[in-house]
């Protein structure tokens, strides 16, 4: 009995250590609490107070209501995707608009689940056209409860053409000047999220502040056709013959979002203005690389919409995971620590060299690295010579070290890419700008012209003598 004692002790000792050696995911992001940072982005996922509940309920820190304003009418259908190859909605279009149900249901519903979970964050997003409408609806979401606002700049299909979404986030002035109405009154944090379909990002990242905003979250969607159809010869999605552009989200769309996240949280006059990031994020990871280039909450739209609320246990023991392993005890100890190595392309090591190499045991002797630096990089692989060896050889003083064969080879870490240079020196187009030895010919010892192997003309048709 002793010993069962004894062991229940260990067993009990060692979960509370384990709980309280548990990294912390709370944030407190511009004054708006959440137990985690991971909120639903404002669409479908968040059109009722019973998603939101079921949402919370599986372990969602956070919600941005779907767009409450004017009056609308949806058309049906109203989606449209990129499958690529075996993946479904790789990228995700839409043409819906605002929400379609009645303010006063859904200020109900947002009270409702504020009483059920007062600890997670409700933002309400909103999108109305004049002042006098900003004030009213404000004061109306204030006053069912919501944490914090977030203005919809960013809607690039329907709304625009009445005046609002991205027509607005196209316009850094009227965005300020939107953004200041609603600094007059309101008194939860107001988050100003930006439309991704601006030639520079920083523009209305800059009024936001500049007006008054509290926060900034961004991308919504990008301005999108999906594809046509072949025997209709209308976009997709199609209604009664015709169709509109779209905004494109979802997997596709990440690369772009964290562009422009960066670019925010490294302006030295938006640096200090929290972001939430938003865009193609559907793993922990994803989140993870939002928060190392600067976010302090990240927002999910398609991912939800694909496989549901449940991806948050995932999402949450991942990031978990990654804290304990990086002996981080809260969001804050990694926010942005990705940025130092965020730099421009003239401060870039000239002088790092990396080649190609093939790990012969995991190689399948598929050709893929062979075909693709032969016609789109470097020939800078040969293909066996001797019978029955399938494995290719990289041609090491002609490969620049391009990454593409790696990236194209099925077989995981199979193509790696090796050092050369010992790392002791360092030279940057910046550098050789302000001593003056840019290249001024096509010669320079590190520039691709004069060491850069190019086979003969006549070697493309080789292939027909034989
Ligand atoms: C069907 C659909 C409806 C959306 N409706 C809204 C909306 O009402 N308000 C808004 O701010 N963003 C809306 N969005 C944009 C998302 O909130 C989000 O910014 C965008 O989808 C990018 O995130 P994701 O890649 O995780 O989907 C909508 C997106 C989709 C797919
Ligand atoms: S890294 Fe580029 S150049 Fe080198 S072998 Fe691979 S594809 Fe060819
Ligand atoms: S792509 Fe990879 S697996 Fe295929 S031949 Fe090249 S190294 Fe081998």
């Amino acid at each position: 009995m002793d010993q069962q004692n004894n062991m229940i002790t260990i067993l009990l000792s060692y979960r509370c250590k384990n709980t309280d050696n548990m990294p912390n995911l709370s944030i407190n992001f511009a004054g708006i609490k959440s137990p985690n940072p991971f909120w639903l982005a404002s669409a479908p996922p968040t059109n009722s107070g019973y998603q939101v509940m079921k949402a919370f309920d599986a372990g969602w820190g956070g919600a941005v209501w779907k767009t409450l304003g004017v009056p609308i009418i949806n058309t049906s259908s109203r989606y449209g995707s990129i499958n690529y190859r075996n993946t479904r909605m790789a990228g995700f279009n839409n043409i819906e608009l605002i929400t379609d149900r009645p303010l006063e249901d859904n200020l109900k519903e947002i009270e409702e689940v504020k009483k059920y979970f007062p600890n997670h964050a409700v933002i309400a997003s909103l999108m109305v056209e004049r002042k006098e409408e900003w004030h009213q609806i404000i004061k109306d979401v204030e006053n069912a409860g919501a944490d914090g606002i977030e203005l919809n700049f960013g809607c690039p299909h329907g709304m625009c053409e009445r005046g609002m979404g991205s027509a607005v986030g196209q316009e850094p002035s009227v965005l300020k000047t939107i953004v200041e109405w609603v600094m007059e009154v309101a008194q939860i944090p107001v988050i100003t999220k930006l439309t991704p379909n601006i030639s520079h990002i920083v523009d209305p990242g800059l009024a936001a502040v500049q007006g008054g905003s509290d926060a900034i979250s961004l991308i919504n969607t990008i301005k999108s056709i999906v594809g046509i159809d072949l025997d209709t010869y209308a976009p997709y999605p199609i209604v009664d013959g015709k169709g509109t552009n779209g905004g494109y989200c979802g997997p596709a769309v990440k690369p772009i979002a964290l562009e422009m996240v960066k670019e925010l949280t490294k302006h030295p006059d938006i640096k200090d203005t929290p972001i939430s990031g938003i865009g193609g994020i559907e793993t922990w990871r994803d989140a993870v690389e939002f928060i190392l280039l600067g976010a302090g909450s990240v927002q999910v739209c398609t991912a939800v919409m694909h496989y549901g609320f449940g991806i948050i246990r995932e999402m949450q023991s991942g990031l978990e995971q990654f804290m304990i392993e990086k002996g981080y005890e809260t969001i804050n100890d990694f926010k942005g620590k990705a940025l130092p190595n965020v730099t421009e392309w003239k401060h870039l090591n000239l002088k790092h060299k990396v080649i190609a190499a093939i790990n012969e045991d995991k190689c399948v002797g598929c050709d893929l690295c062979y075909i693709a630096c032969d016609d789109g990089a470097h020939q800078a692989i040969r293909l066996p010579e001797e019978n029955g060896n399938r494995i290719p050889e990289i041609i090491e003083e002609n490969c620049v070290g391009c990454n593409l064969c790696s990236l194209v080879c099925p077989v995981e870490d199979c193509i790696t890419m090796v050092q050369k240079d010992d790392g002791s020196q360092s030279i940057t187009w910046d550098e050789r700008a302000k001593a003056n030895t840019i290249p001024t010919t096509f010669n320079d010892d590190l520039a691709g012209g004069k060491h850069h192997f190019v086979p003969t003309v006549e070697d493309a048709l080789k292939w027909r003598k034989s």
